[in-house]
C-alpha cells in the first residue's frame, strides 16, 4: 500500500518555546509511527534543528521545511538551500504551497526548478496544487490542477516522480473551517491520480501518496482518510493544538 502521511505544517505561527512545547507533548503521546505511515512535521526554518533532534532517531516521523531556494548556494541573502536543509538531517520541503504562490509569485515553472534541486539532494518534495474558489465556482478545477501538476511535474522520469508526495489543497478550504467533503476531496485525487496514470502508467500512479489539505481536523480526518485515493492530509491549524494532531495522525489508514 502506499504511504499515509499525517503533515503539520505550523506555517508562521508559535516561539520557539512554544514550538517545543507543541512537539514535546506531541512526541510524548506517539513516540514512533508504524511501518507504512509516517508523521510529518513542517517547522518554521529557525526551529529545524529543535525539530530534528527531537525525533532523531524514531521511526517514521520526520521534519520538513516549508519552503527552499531553486538554487545551490551563493548571494540570495535570506533564503535556504537543499543543502543545507540536507546538511541538517531533514528530509522533506514542502513546495508550491497556495500561499506561497500568492503572496510570493511562486509559478510552476519556478516550483519544477526547486522540485529539481530538492530530489538531486535526496529531499522528498511535497508538492501543493489545487485551486481558488473562483475556479471550483465555475467548474473548472480538473483543468486548472491538471496544468499546475504538467507545468511542475511532468518533465521529471518516473523514478523521480516517485520521490514526490502530492497535496490537493484546494484554496477555499485553506484555514476558511470549510473543508472539502469526502466526496470532493476523493474525486480531485482520483482525478490527480488518472493523469499520473496517463503520463507515467498505472503502476507509478498507484504508488504515489497523494494527500488532502484544508480544514483537515481530528472530527474529519478518518472519513477524509478513509477514502480510497486519499492518503493522509496536510494540517495547518489542528496541527498547532497537540491532541488534534495525535488524533489525526491516529486516523491514518
Ligand atoms: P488549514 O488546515 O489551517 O486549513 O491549512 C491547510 C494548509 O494550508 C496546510 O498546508
Amino acid at each position: 500500500m502506499r504511504k499515509q502521511i499525517a503533515a503539520a505544517n505550523w506555517k508562521m505561527n508559535l516561539t520557539l518555546q512554544q514550538g517545543e512545547e507543541l512537539l514535546d507533548n506531541i512526541l510524548s503521546k506517539i513516540s514512533s509511527v508504524e511501518e507504512g505511515r509516517q508523521a510529518v512535521f513542517a517547522v518554521p526554518a529557525p526551529y529545524l534543528v529543535m525539530a530534528q533532534q527531537k525525533v532523531a532517531g524514531k521511526q517514521n516521523i520526520f521534519v520538513a521545511a516549508q519552503n527552499c531556494y531553486s538554487k545551490k548556494s551563493g548571494a540570495y541573502t535570506g533564503e535556504i538551500s537543499v543543502e543545507m536543509l540536507q546538511s541538517l538531517g531533514v528530509t522533506f520541503v514542502v513546495l508550491g504551497h497556495s500561499e506561497r504562490r500568492e503572496y510570493f509569485n511562486e509559478s510552476n515553472q519556478l516550483l519544477a526548478d526547486k522540485i529539481n534541486i530538492a530530489l538531486e539532494y535526496n529531499i522528498t518534495p511535497i508538492f501543493c496544487c489545487g485551486e481558488p474558489l473562483a475556479i471550483r465556482e465555475a467548474g473548472t478545477q480538473n483543468d486548472f490542477v491538471a496544468q499546475q501538476l504538467e507545468e511542475s511535474l511532468y518533465h521529471l522520469s518516473a523514478e523521480q516522480l516517485q520521490k514526490i508526495v502530492i497535496a490537493y489543497e484546494p484554496i477555499w478550504a485553506i484555514g476558511t473551517g470549510k473543508t472539502a467533503s469526502s466526496a470532493q476531496a476523493e474525486e480531485m485525487h482520483a482525478f490527480i491520480r488518472l493523469q499520473l496514470q496517463d503520463k507515467y502508467g498505472i503502476d507509478v500512479a498507484e504508488s504515489i501518496t497523494i494527500l488532502y489539505g484544508g480544514s483537515v481536523k481530528a472530527a474529519n480526518a478518518k472519513e477524509l482518510f478513509g477514502q480510497p485515493d486519499v492518503d493522509g492530509g496536510l494540517v495547518g491549524g489542528a496541527s498547532l493544538i497537540a491532541d488534534e494532531f495525535v488524533a489525526i495522525i491516529n486516523a491514518l489508514k
